[in-house]
């Protein structure tokens, strides 16, 4: 049982005190009847409730792939534009599931399920991450097969990545870590720069290319599905 106003604010009807207000106008109702008080209690698996006669879709949670453009941290707050400033919808404690870099763009789940959050990014699971990436000069025969063997570099230590060919200067590489500036510095390692970078994948979930970058759409139960399954 959830009280009302709660449970339309998760939906994503508006904030707490819009939802209230939209109460009170009579654009709500509980099994028929039109709700008055903001209080009352709803089953969330058992009660209908409407929003100007539309059923009102509840789930505890939200999931949304945002195709992530550069110049936005991956941060909840802070005096510079964040990630979660494109997410029009007024739903609490959403967070960025991992982080891209302010000049990295692509693939970001945003969320507000604190437990997938954790298991995705946990570094035990190996979650698969592929990046699309240009670098500015060609990389040798020696350093992708460094870099596909793993590469030590100033005291630290990068995971192999696969690495698949695209042109001289462009490829996609998977990595099973998230460490900071990770491709970046393993190219920096392998004495090339990053000119530019965007995540494509992560797991089995892929960057939907109809999403300019900014745009952002809810999964899909599948995709949530599959999300779930690590
Ligand atoms: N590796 C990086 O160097 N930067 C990112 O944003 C992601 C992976």
């Amino acid at each position: 049982m959830n009280r009302l106003d709660k449970y339309l604010a998760t939906a994503g009807i508006g904030t707490r005190s819009e939802v209230k207000k939209l109460i009170r106008d009579g654009h709500v109702k509980v099994n028929g009847v039109k709700a008055k008080h903001a209080d009352m209690k709803v089953d969330e698996e058992n009660d209908e409730v409407l929003f100007d006669d539309e059923p009102v879709s509840y789930s505890e949670f939200v999931y949304f792939m945002l195709n992530k453009p550069a110049g936005y941290i991956s941060a909840t707050s802070g005096f510079e534009p964040n990630v979660l400033d494109l997410i029009i919808e007024p739903f609490r404690n959403l967070f960025p599931v991992g982080r891209l870099d302010k000049d990295t763009e692509g693939l970001l789940l945003i969320t507000n399920d604190g437990q997938l959050g954790h298991e995705l990014l946990a570094p035990r699971k190996h979650v698969e991450k592929e990046y699309y990436v240009e670098v500015d000069l060609p990389l040798s025969d020696e350093e992708i097969a460094r870099i596909e063997s793993g590469i030590t570099w100033k005291d630290e230590t990068y995971k192999p990545a696969k690495y698949k060919k695209i042109s001289d200067t462009s490829f996609t590489l998977v990595i099973t870590e998230g460490r900071y500036h990770e491709i970046k510095r393993m190219m920096l390692a392998v004495g090339s720069k990053v000119t530019y970078l965007k995540r494509l994948r992560m797991k089995d979930l892929v960057l939907d290319e109809d999403l300019k970058p900014g745009e952002y759409r809810y999964l899909t139960d599948e995709e949530i599905a599959s999300l779930k399954e690590v």
